[in-house]
């Protein structure tokens, strides 16, 4: 890509997804001809010779232990925000203070009160912001989205999703940021936050939720001795989306031998889609129009060329993985820079976020709680109860 001006970002935090945001700008300009090159100029860790090595194998340019270095560089046009939940708001309202565009990861904070003043920061600042809702990219999530939009299965009536993981399961696995509610979040938002964000993409605004949460495994072995978990290993919940359809929620860190598995279903009155992770290159299809000896789910090969994302695609037949997800996000938000519009953005990361509030509250008092509820009070505590008591 000679000659191609570059649009230069600086990722903060250099652990899985500072690795899986670098794989996606260095690959994106070898399946897309984009009007920019992604070049990763810094990358910024807490650890020295940590950060040190991933520039290195990450391919950055160069690499700091202070972030607010990399925010305050001029040749920084993206800030890429990739550390825990608790530290997002903060990097992205000085982002935003500095006139740089914003990628974040999700959620967008660890609770709406955060993740609105994330917001208002870029809205006020009128910079470029996006969340790192990946899935959407995910060519069978995009055209399940793109056949719902089209009428394939009628007026959406129920949505159900799950996401089913492992990786709290071990009592042995140390503390860490992910079982601080401070600066983790909760498991309602970590897994759930991608699956509210497809729900309301698809099916449209939730009104209200009820929902229950539980830690199973009370505390975690550190280096200070054993320390208490204060958030919610796994979660469930009851939806009422504006439109009318009723919806559930499952989110758990606990499902043995359950790696990363996440289901989206939708149920409308002429049609089932069905996407189940493991299996990303496809798309199941229940047309309720078909003759009566056809009953039953067709497999759709989300690989066609008249599918979302087939153009960056391997040729059909050859699938995509994880991967790939961070690639077309690189490429979309790449491809629309100076003018188009980024999408997923901070406004979508807020309204997931208020569900997610909702869903706590709800589980802490045991009741349903409307999604206004959360919206109308952006002072809302950062820390609320968890419906760990029942
Ligand atoms: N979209 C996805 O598929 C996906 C997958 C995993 C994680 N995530 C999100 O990405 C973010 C980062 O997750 P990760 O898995 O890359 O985390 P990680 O633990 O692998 O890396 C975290 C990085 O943040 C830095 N950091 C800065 N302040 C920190 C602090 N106070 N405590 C701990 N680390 C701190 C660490 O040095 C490290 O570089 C989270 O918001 C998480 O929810 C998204």
């Amino acid at each position: 890509m000679t000659g191609v001006p570059e649009l230069r970002i600086g990722i903060v935090g250099y652990g899985t997804m500072g690795r899986a945001h670098s794989y996606g700008y260095r690959v994106a300009p070898n399946v897309a001809s984009l009007p920019l090159r992604p070049v990763v100029k810094v990358i910024s860790g807490r650890d020295e010779a940590g950060v040190a090595a991933a520039a290195a194998t990450y391919g950055a340019e160069g690499w700091t232990t202070n972030w607010r270095d990399l925010v305050d560089r001029a040749d920084v046009d993206l800030v890429d925000i990739c550390t825990p939940p608790g530290t997002h708001a903060e990097i992205a309202e000085a982002a935003a203070a500095a006139g740089k565009a914003v990628l974040s990861e999700k959620p967008l904070g660890t609770s709406y009160a955060q993740a609105h003043a994330a917001w208002a920061a870029v809205s006020k600042a009128g910079v470029r912001n996006a969340i790192g809702f990946n899935y959407r990219r995910i060519p069978a999530v995009a055209l399940m989205r793109r056949m719902i939009d089209d009428g394939a299965i009628g007026e959406v009536r129920l949505w159900r999703a799950t996401w089913l993981s492992d990786e709290f399961t071990d009592p042995a696995t140390p503390f860490d940021w992910r079982f601080d509610r401070a600066m983790g979040g909760t498991t309602i938002a970590d897994l759930g936050s991608h699956l509210i964000d497809m729900a309301l993409w698809m099916v449209g605004p939730i009104d209200e939720v009820t929902a229950q949460s539980e830690t199973f495994i009370r505390s975690r072995p550190s280096a200070d001795g054993d320390r208490a978990v204060t958030i919610d290993d796994a979660s469930s919940a009851l939806v009422r989306f504006a439109g009318g359809a009723r919806g559930t929620f499952e989110m758990a860190r606990l499902a043995v031998r359950r790696p990363c598995d996440f289901s989206i279903e939708v149920n409308g009155t002429s049609g089932t889609l069905v996407f189940d992770y493991p299996r990303m290159n496809e798309l199941l299809y229940g047309d309720g129009g078909d003759a009566p000896g056809l009953y039953g789910m067709r497999t759709i090969r989300a690989e066609h060329p008249s599918h979302p994302y087939a153009p960056l695609a391997w040729p059909i037949g050859q699938g995509i993985g994880y991967g790939e997800t961070f690639v077309n996000q690189a490429v979309d938000l790449v491809t629309a820079w100076p003018n188009g519009s980024w999408t997923p953005s901070f406004a979508d990361g807020l309204a997931v976020q208020a569900v997610c509030d909702a869903m706590e509250r709800s589980a802490g008092e045991r009741r349903w709680v409307s999604i206004s509820e959360i919206t109308s009070d952006p002072g809302l505590k950062a820390e609320m109860p968890l419906g760990t008591a029942g």
